[in-house]
């Protein structure tokens, strides 16, 4: 009996000594970019619920009928990592921001508008594509320390999986405007922007 006892006792002495010494080991970075052998980035989930910064738009009526993007362009980060850009002004290794479009919903004027009781203006369709960036100063050195991804311009569903896009289609330019930024258009997102006023 007694022995049973102290094989017990050594037991749990054993799970506790593994359990401090994972607790020693340095945080890895949080992040929700998964990568495969060939680089290729997996889709991220759940991000329509990470913060919201904002949603710029570049309506075929203001491009003469021709907008590349004439969609909202609904812009999210992780708390985690929209803190500690609030804190240092850059964004962790690992981050991830996600920007999904959607299109203008049933237009009725040439312009994309519609008239709605709060007006006439553009109000949110369907989603119709998905780019991510990603920080990463080892995998993407060459392109400012982020990678850029673009997962369809389509109505969903979306690639399950997407190659990194080369400099000229996007990193380009970013690198060319917001470089100094942390590559991210922080003066159209108020909370990057101003910071967070309410707290
Ligand atoms: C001609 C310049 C240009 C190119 C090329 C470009 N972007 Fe952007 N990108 C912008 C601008 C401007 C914004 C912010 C305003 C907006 O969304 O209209 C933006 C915003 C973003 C955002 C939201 C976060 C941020 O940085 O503000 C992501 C994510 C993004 N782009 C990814 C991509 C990907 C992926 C590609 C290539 C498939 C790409 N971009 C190509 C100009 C560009």
């Amino acid at each position: 009996m007694r022995k049973a006892v102290s094989i017990v006792t050594l037991g749990l002495a054993a799970v506790t000594a593994s359990m401090l010494m994972l607790a020693q080991r340095p945080a890895a970075p949080k992040t929700k970019a998964a990568f495969d052998a060939k680089g290729q980035l997996k889709r991220p989930e759940g991000y329509r619920r990470w913060v919201f910064l904002g949603a710029p738009l570049t309506p075929h009526g203001l491009n003469g009928g021709k907008a590349g993007f004439p969609e909202f362009h609904h812009v999210y980060v992780e708390e985690n990592n929209l803190n500690a850009f609030l804190k240092t002004g850059s964004f962790p290794e690992g981050t991830v921001i996600v920007k999904e479009l959607t299109r203008v919903l049933n237009p009725s004027f040439p312009d994309g508008s519609r008239n709605e009781p709060s007006g006439r203006g553009y109000f949110n369709g369907a989603f119709s594509g998905m780019d991510v960036t990603v920080k990463d100063s080892k995998r993407f050195s060459g392109t400012n320390n982020w990678g850029f991804f673009n997962f369809g311009h389509h109505a969903l569903p979306y690639s399950d999986w997407a190659k990194e896009s080369s400099k000229a289609e996007c990193a380009g330019c970013h690198q060319s405007y917001v470089a100094k930024t942390d590559m991210t258009w922080v003066q159209f997102y108020p909370l990057l922007r101003d910071g967070d006023i309410t707290k």
